[in-house]
């Protein structure tokens, strides 16, 4: 779970960056083609003012019934106008003037534009009178549309390989155009022609271009900036969770080891009541001993006084021996649990030499055999150790104590992975179902009644097996012997 979060933050993370880089995408390519649309627009309102204002001065120029010039090398006589009467006229002062129809002024119009600006005109028609004046394809079909009823044709198209903006309005027949154009079969309303006006695409979008970088680099700044905040947030976030868990995995350490101290607690304290119950019941039975015969030697006659005296405190020494012997070993199970453990390479098969040697000490009279096995080392704490072989080589002799041909063996079992030594006996045995029984505190089988002891050995001998890391375990039949392992 705690590797999980970050995980999934960092997914969030990625999908909200790439979210964020879709939007600004998506906003600048709405940008961008609102831009060229934008451009497309300002080159039609740039046409169609040109074009209305081609249309106002025509109008002028019908209303007034055309309108005279003087001939230069621009401005020659109209051949089409070669009909009209007075198309050429001398002032008195002999200046020679010839009639501008609409059309032909358009023409000078457009053509002294074309010299200095860039946008192009052109008068069309489907039927001209002027063959110059034949409308191109696409004039022709802004002209049928205009049949059709349209009012205005645009669209960019490309010119002599450049773009414009081509954009056509309809020329109406008007009473003012039927003077020339009667002859011609029009009449009121008829679509005469049209102007074609083309306005350059490049300078416009020069400038839409430069808008665009501009728009452009604030978008990639936003974008950037976006990405940073993203970035940021989710760093923050993600040390904020790290640091959180990091908090609860404290917690919940402390808490466990809490349950763990706590258990240990109980234990502890179960075990010091049974402790204080034996040490009691224990320590009670010597003491009743030394008060009974102390009260004997108190109540003695005089005259066998002396002679039993010595026999008696040769008793309550005895017993208080035994007692002291007690505290001792109450003593030692008490502080197994708190010593360190040194570890060392410790010679077991020689411990258990010494141990079987003061074990015939101490009763000269038993006959016995102890089978130890040489040369069996461990890894571990010399004097805790001592401790293990005194109790197991002890209980073996102890109870061996009743059988014919006692027999203790040491040794050593290697089973491929650890190293499990043992000591067995033929002694009393044990039955099967007490095995566990043995190795808690103060407890003691019921056909051990007959020997010595305060079950506190084999509970020693188990804390220092498990404060070594190892295992105890025994076998054993009732009447049949019995046997310990261990492995450290
Ligand atoms: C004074 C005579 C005159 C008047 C008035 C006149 N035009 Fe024309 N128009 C001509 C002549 C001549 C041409 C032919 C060639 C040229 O001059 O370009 C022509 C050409 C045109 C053309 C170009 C197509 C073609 O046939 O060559 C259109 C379109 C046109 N006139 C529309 C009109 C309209 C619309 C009016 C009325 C507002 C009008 N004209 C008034 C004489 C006239």
């Amino acid at each position: 779970m705690h590797e999980a979060q970050p995980r999934i933050l960092k997914l969030y993370e990625l999908s909200l960056a790439t979210g964020w880089t879709a939007v600004i995408f998506v906003l600048l390519t709405l940008n961008v083609l609102h831009e060229r649309a934008q451009t497309v627009e300002m080159a039609r309102i740039q046409a169609r003012s040109n074009f209305q204002r081609d249309v106002t001065y025509r109008q002028w120029n019908a209303s007034s019934g055309s309108v005279y010039l003087e001939v230069s090398k621009e401005i020659q006589p109209n051949a089409y106008l070669s009909q009209v009467p007075d198309r050429d006229v001398t002032t008195s002062t002999g200046k020679k003037l010839t009639l501008v129809n609409p059309a032909y002024m358009t023409r000078l119009v457009f053509d002294l534009a074309a010299q200095g600006q860039e946008v192009k005109g052109h008068i069309a028609s489907l039927r001209p009178l002027r063959p110059q004046n034949l409308s191109d394809p696409w004039e022709t079909d802004a002209l049928q549309a205009f049949a059709r009823g349209e009012k205005e044709v645009s669209s960019v198209e490309q010119m002599a390989g450049a773009s414009y903006l081509r954009l056509m309005g309809p020329l109406l027949t008007t009473q003012e155009c039927l003077k020339c154009h009667g002859k011609d079969g029009y009449r009121v309303g008829d679509i005469r022609g049209g102007i074609s006006v083309a306005v350059p695409m490049e300078p416009l979008r020069r400038i839409s271009a430069q808008t665009l970088a501009l728009q452009a680099s604030s978008f990639v700044l936003l974008w950037i900036a976006g990405l940073a905040g993203i970035l940021f947030g989710a760093r923050h976030l993600r040390r904020t969770i790290l640091e959180r868990n990091r908090a609860e995995l404290e917690v919940a350490n402390l808490n466990r080891h809490l349950l763990v101290l706590t258990s240990d607690l109980k234990a502890a304290n179960q075990e010091l009541e049974s402790f204080c119950a034996t040490v009691s019941h224990d320590l009670r039975s010597p003491l009743m001993c030394i008060d009974g015969y102390c009260q004997l030697i108190q109540h003695l006659p005089d005259d066998r006084h002396l002679e039993s005296c010595g026999r008696f405190t040769a008793v309550v020494r005895d017993q208080a021996r035994r007692m002291g012997a007690l505290i001792d070993t109450f003593l030692q199970f008490s502080r197994i649990s708190r010593g360190e453990v040194a570890r060392q390479a410790t010679d077991l098969s020689a411990i258990a030499e010494e141990v079987s040697a003061e074990l015939r000490m101490e009763s000269p009279q038993r006959q016995g055999e102890f089978r130890i096995a040489c040369g069996v080392t461990a890894h571990g704490d010399p004097a805790l150790l001592r401790v293990v072989m005194q109790n197991l080589l002890g209980n073996a002799w102890k109870y061996t104590g009743k059988s014919e041909h006692a027999l203790i063996e040491w040794g050593v079992r290697g089973n491929g992975e650890e190293t499990v030594y043992f000591v067995g006996d033929n002694g009393i045995g044990f039955d099967r179902s007490q095995g566990e029984r043995m190795f808690e505190p103060f407890s003691r089988l019921p056909n051990a009644q007959g020997f010595e002891g305060t079950g506190i050995g084999l509970a020693t001998v188990k804390r220092i097996i498990n404060r070594h890391g190892g295992r105890i375990w025994c076998e054993g039949e009732l009447g049949r012997g019995a046997a310990f392992y261990f492995t450290l």
